[in-house]
């Protein structure tokens, strides 16, 4: 017996995926239902490979009643409309926006980190899903900190258009052929040309002069992996399609060379340690499109403070910042609290 099954935000980026990794892992579904709003009622979707095609519903007019669980993609604003509504008809929301994130009552899961969190979700109904940069990061972190103790993480992100969903990859898209034919580049979801350029700005600036992209990884580090960490990050966009890279510098309590930093990341869940020092001998965003795992490379020890180490962690946004991360988190649900499902 499987599972009564709700993708919402189904015709967007991170709500394709969903649907294409639910297929992909054979997640028990008795029934599933795709919604979106009012713009794509009656558009048809694809349910990854399996040649099955649903019809978009409009999330105004759906009844959760009696549904199990809804995997939102829909942004914060769809989110604060719906997911109480969701909630409080039984139907568990694991939501992709960052409105629930930081609400001490929802958990801020990511599994491979934090699963046993996910059993404060009978609070709320809700459990959230982090960023995209702070998800692939703590993954890389978890195994680190577990043996050596994390004291403080300097970050730089290069992140994917797709992160700022389809009207970002179609602005890189647009802006790049409009260069090469000798058309104006004009910036309209970006604060910048984003086509061959870079951009250090990623959602809104706050009062101390970071982004709320940078404080959403300070944030979420803390809660999800242990609130002593010290985080500090620049967020930058650039013009890359999916994946997101982050060079990232770690200072330990403890002492941790490169060479066993490498041995404990090559068993760590969720990663895929490639470090060879020879050209190509790293992994780049292009790599890690469609791939479950957050890849590291370049580990190396870090002479100019105690117990550093430098590393760069690449993964595919839109699944472990994601989908595959939401996934992830309806199978704990369901293994830890829901055993309905083989
Ligand atoms: N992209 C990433 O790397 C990433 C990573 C982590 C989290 N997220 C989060 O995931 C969410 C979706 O991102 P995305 O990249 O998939 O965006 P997207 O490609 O722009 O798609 C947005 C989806 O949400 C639907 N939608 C928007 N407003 C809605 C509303 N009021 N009611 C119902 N449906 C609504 C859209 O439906 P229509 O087709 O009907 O407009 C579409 O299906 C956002 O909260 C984002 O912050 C994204």
């Amino acid at each position: 017996m499987g599972y009564r099954v709700v993708v919402a935000g189904a015709t967007g980026n991170v709500g394709r995926e969903m649907l294409n990794i639910l297929a992909e892992r054979e997640f028990p579904i008795d029934e599933l239902a795709v919604l979106a709003s009012g713009r794509s009622q009656g558009d048809m979707v694809d349910f990854g490979e399996t040649g099955k095609q649903y019809k978009v519903q409009n999330i105004e007019h759906f009844d959760p009643t009696g549904w199990d669980m809804a995997l939102f993609a829909i942004g914060s604003e769809g989110s604060k409309l719906h997911a109480p509504r969701f909630a409080a008809a039984g139907c568990t929301v694991i939501d992709n926006a960052s409105l629930y994130r930081m609400d001490p009552d929802v958990p801020l899961i990511v599994p491979e980190v934090n699963p046993e969190a996910i059993d404060g979700y009978t609070r709320r109904n809700i459990i959230a899903n982090p960023n995209c940069s702070t998800a692939q990061m703590v993954v890389a972190l978890k195994p680190l900190h577990d043996v050596a103790r994390i004291k403080r993480v300097v970050v730089a992100t290069y992140q994917s258009v797709s992160g700022a969903g389809k009207a970002g990859m179609d602005e890189l898209f647009e802006q790049s052929r409009n260069i090469f034919v000798g058309d104006p580049a004009t910036p309209s979801k970006f604060t910048k040309q984003i086509a061959f350029n870079v951009i250090p700005h990623i959602d809104s600036f706050l009062d101390d002069g970071s982004t709320k992209e940078e404080w959403k990884m300070v944030v979420e580090t803390k809660k999800i992996l242990d609130p002593r960490i010290k985080v500090t990050a620049t967020c930058v966009r650039v013009p890359v399609f999916v994946g997101h890279s982050e060079a990232i510098n770690i200072e330990f309590e403890n002492e941790i060379s490169a060479a066993q930093a490498k041995t404990i990341l090559r068993e760590a869940p969720g990663v895929m340690l490639i470090d060879k020092h020879e050209d190509g001998g790293y992994i780049t965003p292009i790599e890690c499109v469609g791939e479950y795992a957050t890849f590291i490379s370049r580990v190396r020890e870090d002479s100019t403070v105690e117990n550093g180490l430098s590393l760069w962690c690449v993964s595919d946004n839109l699944r472990k910042g994601a989908a595959l991360n939401a996934v992830q988190i309806a199978e704990l649900l369901g293994r830890r609290h829901l055993k309905k499902a083989a």
